[in-house]
């Protein structure tokens, strides 16, 4: 991961909660949330908030008693969230690093976390930053892409730009995003952290849009591949154009669908 890729700040709140969230993330979030709630936390912990597309799903499906602190890394991502929350005085906002949380010992029943450890600069530290913080027998649940051969929007938005810029491919979406994939890796960081009883369910699901070019706009624009792009020197137009056209060819040109898939892991404290 280059240090970059941890960035979300600028424009990227907007156009990832208006384009991404729907297209790959509602699904996960739904998910996420049923899990979560499932386990009746009175004390929560979300790590890597981003634009709070769990937030949204999980706060209703809480206890009227339960303490729920809502974290991110980037304060933009965290701030767009808030925005989009209804007023609950449960939730508390607080920027944080996953690995410096700023909480006390065994703080939390249930630590959760949306599509944020592929952006860890060290799991396992952040690993043990999550157990430090829970409850004995608490419960860490999270959420990682699969590789990105098995998430096809992504595959072919990253195989169209590397034909644009063919000496030097944007790779963001592979290097990060689908960059933590591999379940025995995930199961021997967690161990090493300290967790036990881990549970790593493989899920697809299907990315919807009404057209080729949501999906191209939605990975060029609303992701750091953004970033990528303009460092070439390239127009994010025409790089979304390219996008697009190429996702017209693979899935036609009216209303697209393409698989998506994600390990959910569950592990106790
Ligand atoms: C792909 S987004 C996921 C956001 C949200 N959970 C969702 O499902 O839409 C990844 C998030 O990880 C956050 N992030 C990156 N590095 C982080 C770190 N070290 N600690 C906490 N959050 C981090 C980013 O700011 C971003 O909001």
């Amino acid at each position: 991961m280059l240090e970059t890729d941890k960035i979300f700040a600028g424009s990227i709140p907007e156009n990832y909660d208006r384009y991404m969230v729907p297209l790959i993330f509602a699904p996960y979030a739904a998910d996420l949330a049923e899990r979560a709630a499932s386990l009746s936390p009175d004390t929560v912990l979300e790590i890597a908030a981003g634009t709070g597309a769990v937030t949204r799903v999980l706060a209703p499906k809480l206890s009227a008693g339960a303490r729920y602190t809502v974290t991110d890394l980037n304060q933009p991502m965290l701030d767009y969230a808030a925005s989009r929350q209804a007023p609950d005085s449960r939730i508390e906002w607080r920027q944080a690093d996953a690995l410096a949380l700023p909480f006390e010992d065994a703080a939390f029943d249930l630590v959760f976390c949306q599509f944020g450890a592929m952006f860890f600069p060290d799991r396992i530290s952040a690993y043990r930053e999550t157990i430090r913080v829970l409850k004995p027998g608490g419960h860490f649940l999270f959420n990682v892409w699969d590789r990105i051969e098995e998430n096809v929007f992504a595959n072919d938005v990253t195989n169209a730009l590397a034909e644009m810029f063919p000496d030097d491919p944007p790779r963001f979406l592979a290097r990060t995003p689908h960059g933590y994939h591999d379940t025995a890796l995930i199961r021997s960081d967690l161990q090493e952290a300290g967790f036990s009883s881990i549970t790593i369910e493989t899920r697809a699901e299907q990315s919807r849009a009404p057209s080729p070019r949501l999906p191209a706009a939605a990975y060029c624009q609303g992701t750091l591949l953004r970033t990528e792009i303009e460092a070439r020197g390239g127009k994010l137009d025409a790089a979304t154009d390219h996008a697009a056209s190429a996702i017209a060819a693979r899935h036609g040109s009216g209303e697209v669908a393409a698989k998506l898939q994600a390990h959910i892991i569950m592990a106790a404290a």
